[in-house]
């Protein structure tokens, strides 16, 4: 399986950041080629491999942490999608206002996913801030796991997205399909900006139960 990341910035860096912790390549482009991203990589050691663009978009597993907006022009360069996995970081944001963009009510993912015909897309990794996303999921002090939301049409993709999160150490929530869960987690949406946390039952029984909310 081969993963890339397309984006280095704030929530391309976060999501880079559970690669290397988890000890899974991944390649990472930007507009600006390998070389503008050597200092970004060294930050991560070996795990994080600058790439060409165009050789980014073709490794198994692909995630969009991209301007909405540039999400068109980026994908016209694959050569083809073939069943592989789309991950949809994006967030459709009107630039006048920093709300929602006007979409007609039509899932911001499936603009993405029509974009890229015959990909997997799963929405996921948008609806909490980067500076929230790039924390540890466990904070070590037993309390749980910061939990991820995801969404799409395409079970296999779903699980595989969910087993890479989980891996990363979040908990994970699938929402539905894209048309269900999508319009919950896209931003905007109700669940965009909520970081939850799982709650840890320490104790054998509910009598014994530490629940710590925070
Ligand atoms: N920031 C957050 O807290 C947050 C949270 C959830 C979701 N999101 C969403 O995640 C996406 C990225 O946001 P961000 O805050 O990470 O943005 P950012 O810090 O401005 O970084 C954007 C990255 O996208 C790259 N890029 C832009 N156009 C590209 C193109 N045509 N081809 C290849 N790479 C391109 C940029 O490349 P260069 O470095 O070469 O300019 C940059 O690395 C957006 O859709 C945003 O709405 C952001």
């Amino acid at each position: 399986m081969t993963y890339s990341i397309i984006g280095s910035g704030a929530i391309g860096s976060a999501i880079a950041r559970h690669f290397a912790s988890a000890g899974i390549p991944v390649a990472v482009a930007n507009t600006r080629g390998p070389d503008s991203l050597r200092d970004f990589a060294d930050r991560f050691g070996g795990a994080v491999k600058p790439t060409e663009l165009a050789s980014a978009l073709e490794a198994d597993i692909v995630i969009l942490a991209i301007p909405h907006d540039a999400v068109k022009g980026v994908l016209a360069k694959s050569s083809g999608w073939k069943g592989r996995i789309i991950i949809d970081a994006t967030n459709a944001i009107d630039p006048a206002t920093f709300g929602p963009a006007d979409l007609g009510g039509e899932p911001s993912s499936f603009i993405v996913a029509k974009l890229a015909p015959g990909s997997k897309l799963v929405k996921g990794f948008n609806h909490i801030l980067a500076k929230i996303l790039t924390r540890d999921p466990d904070d070590g002090r037993g309390y749980g796991k910061r939990t991820l939301f995801i969404s799409g049409d395409v079970p296999d993709a779903k699980q595989v997205v969910s087993e890479l999160m989980q891996k990363f150490g979040f908990a994970v929530i699938d929402l539905g399909t894209l048309s269900e869960g999508g319009l919950l987690q896209q931003y905007g949406a109700p669940l965009t900006g909520h970081s939850l946390v799982t709650q840890e039952l320490k104790g054998s029984s509910f009598a014994d139960m530490d629940v710590v909310v925070h």
